[in-house]
Parts: structure tokens; C-alpha cells; sequence
């Protein structure tokens, strides 16, 4: 057998929320099915987006912009950084083991919360760091003990705030005390995937905090508020000696030309973002209150998804809502083998889920 190297052998790979078409192909499923499986956006895509990347279709035989050169300079401009503190992804998990590579040795460590979410770990994996895992406090990060957990050799320490799957924040002072307390030759990956949902003034401003400190990287994502998670687009913000090594491991060509006019024009479609922030906090509250009726125990959210404990193993809960057209996740690999994660999807759906889950628990 031909051997691979050994820390690349023993990554587990990543299972995503199952697309729709599978479930199909596996149960033969009739009628509508939900997924809410994968934190996208139920009001689908930007409809900007959309116009602007029919437009880009017909060019589809001219390669794409190596450098994202509009968008870079669109989201420069937004976040008040020049484009050479931004490199664009092909999702904001492709840019993971570029960290990794470009700072973690395999004689160095990276500190991940346990229940965080779990590409962390692999893009450490990929790179055969040494992986130190932290309990999480409350189902959040608990940032003293990362920062206690922090060794000579630890170059880089992942969070993600909102976390996937638990929907926790660690809020503006934590933060602040946690960078304060730390060394400045460790690089902090803040992943803000949900940020654009968050209105809440203790959520951090990791802006601010990349003003006074070059020891973060902002790690964000179109897939979300933006519907462009098929489009599969993200970036992160860092200073500039930092993006220039992370941008000699891209792949040329990561981004595809469609995508790049999709993000620029998604950016500033307000009206879409607003009425996505707007759904996703009316169909938070009403199965915030469902729940509740029910006795189920969730987590408040700060995303576009509620953690769910059913008290039991959730597995039976999954199929049961999968044989009747409704996906969800799973999230045992993140320790929580009694929960599933269910993004929160249009009135519609929410109302189908609470019934489902009505019919479900009677049995
Ligand atoms: C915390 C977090 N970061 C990153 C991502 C991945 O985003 P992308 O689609 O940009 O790769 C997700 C997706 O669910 C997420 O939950």
C-alpha cells in the first residue's frame, strides 16, 4: 500500500448538512423537502446577485480576476482596509489551512475550543500541528482558560463568534481582556461567519481590535446573510504581511469570475440583507417560543440556527424529521450527541418544523 503521510492519514474528514438531492436519492422522498441542515440563507440569494452573475454567465470562458481585484476593493472600502489586507477564498473554510500552513510548524500548537466549529481542527490536522483542545464554559469559549492553555510553541488560536454549532457569543470585554493577556506572536483567528445577523452592542468589534493589534485575522463569509453559499466565496482581513504569505499557497484562480460580481454586488444589497436579519429574528422568536412550549431545552442564538437538546440520543429525532422532509444536523462529532443544529428558515418552514417535531415526539 502505498502510505500517505502519516497526519494527513488520520484527518477525518468533514461531513457536511446533506444536500437535498441525497436525501432524494436515499429515502425516495416525495413532496417539498427543507433543508435546514447547513445555516444558508431560506430567503434564498441576493436578488442583485443574481442579476449581476447572469450577466457574468456569458463570460464564463474568460478566466476569472486572479487577484478579486473589484471585490477586494469593494470590501476595502466597506471595512475602511486596503486590498492588500484582504485575501478571498472559495468559501471562508478554503483560507483555514492556508493559516495553518503559512504558521503552524509541526512542532507548533494551535489552541481550539472543544464544541467549536470543527474545520478548526482539521486545518491543524492538515498542517500536523499539535492540536489543544479547551472545554468550552456554558457552551462558549472560555477565553481564560484559552489563553491559560496558550504554551511556547502555540502559534495560533481559532474562535469562532458567533461558534458553530452552539451559537454563543464571547462578548467586547472578554475579548478585549483575553488580546490583552496573550502573547503578541499569537495570531487569533476571530471567524465571524454570522456577524451580520448580530445587533447586540457586547458583540465585539474586531475592527476596532485589528486597529490597535497585528496579531488577528477577521475570517468572514457570503455563505450566510448573503445566500452565496453555493457561489462558495469568502475572506479574511489581516495585516499585510499576513495575507501576502496566506495569498503564495492560493491555488490560482480560486475564486470563479461569477462569484467574485456576485459578492461585490451582494454587499451592498441592503434591502436583501435587511429583510434576511429581519426573518431571521421573527423565526428565531417564534421557535424560541415553541420550544419553550414544548419543553425543549435550546440555546439562545446569535446565528441563523438554534441548538436544539432533546435529552436523548438526537440521531432518532434526525431520521424522524428526515422521513418526513426535513434536514437537519447532527452534531455528535462536536460532543453533542443529544442535540441537533436547525437553521432557522422562513415562516413557512418554521411552522413545518414545529409541527413535525409536534408529531415526531408523540412517538
Ligand atoms: C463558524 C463558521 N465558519 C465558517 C463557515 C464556512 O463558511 P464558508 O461557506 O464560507 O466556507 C461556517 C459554515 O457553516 C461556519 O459555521
Amino acid at each position: 500500500m502505498i502510505e500517505a503521510k502519516e497526519h494527513i492519514a488520520k484527518i477525518k474528514t468533514y461531513k457536511p448538512g446533506k444536500p437535498i438531492e441525497e436525501v432524494i436519492r436515499e429515502l425516495g422522498l416525495e413532496g417539498e423537502i427543507i433543508k435546514l441542515a447547513s445555516n444558508e440563507n431560506p430567503l434564498g440569494t441576493s436578488p442583485l446577485a443574481i442579476k449581476a452573475m447572469r450577466q457574468a454567465l456569458a463570460e464564463s470562458f474568460l478566466y476569472p480576476d486572479d487577484n478579486c481585484f473589484y471585490l477586494k476593493n469593494t470590501l476595502a472600502k466597506k471595512f475602511n482596509v486596503t486590498p492588500e489586507e484582504i485575501i478571498v477564498g472559495n468559501g471562508s473554510v478554503e483560507i483555514l489551512p492556508y493559516i495553518t500552513l503559512a504558521y503552524l510548524g509541526q512542532k507548533d500548537s494551535a489552541v481550539v475550543s472543544q464544541g467549536a466549529f470543527i474545520w478548526f481542527k482539521i486545518a491543524v490536522d492538515i498542517a500536523g500541528g499539535e492540536l489543544i483542545e479547551v472545554p468550552m464554559k456554558n457552551y462558549t469559549h472560555d477565553l481564560k482558560a484559552v489563553a491559560a492553555a496558550i504554551k511556547e510553541n502555540t502559534k495560533l488560536v481559532f474562535i469562532a463568534n458567533p461558534n458553530n454549532p452552539t451559537g454563543t457569543i464571547v462578548k467586547k470585554d472578554e475579548v478585549e481582556e483575553f488580546f490583552k493577556s496573550i502573547p503578541d506572536h499569537v495570531l487569533v483567528i476571530m471567524d465571524e461567519a454570522y456577524c451580520e445577523y448580530i445587533t447586540d452592542l457586547q458583540y465585539p468589534d474586531s475592527f476596532k481590535i485589528y486597529k490597535e493589534r497585528d496579531n488577528i485575522l477577521i475570517l468572514r463569509t457570503f455563505s450566510k446573510i448573503y445566500g452565496l453559499a453555493g457561489a462558495r466565496l469568502g475572506y479574511a482581513i489581516a495585516n499585510k504581511n499576513i495575507i501576502s504569505n496566506l495569498m503564495k499557497l492560493r491555488i490560482s484562480f480560486n475564486v470563479n469570475r461569477i462569484s467574485q460580481i456576485g459578492g461585490k454586488t451582494a454587499l451592498n444589497d441592503y434591502d436583501f440583507i435587511k429583510k434576511s436579519y429581519e426573518s431571521n429574528e421573527k423565526g428565531k422568536q417564534y421557535l424560541y417560543d415553541e420550544y419553550n412550549k414544548l419543553g425543549i431545552f435550546f440555546l439562545p442564538t446569535y446565528g441563523n440556527f438554534i441548538f436544539v437538546d432533546f435529552d436523548r440520543d438526537s440521531q432518532l429525532v434526525f431520521e424522524a424529521l428526515q422521513q418526513k422532509g426535513i434536514i437537519a444536523r447532527t452534531i455528535k462529532e462536536y460532543g453533542f450527541p443529544n442535540a441537533l443544529r436547525i437553521t432557522i428558515g422562513t415562516e413557512k418552514q418554521n411552522h413545518r418544523l414545529i409541527r413535525t417535531l409536534k408529531e415526531v415526539m408523540q412517538h
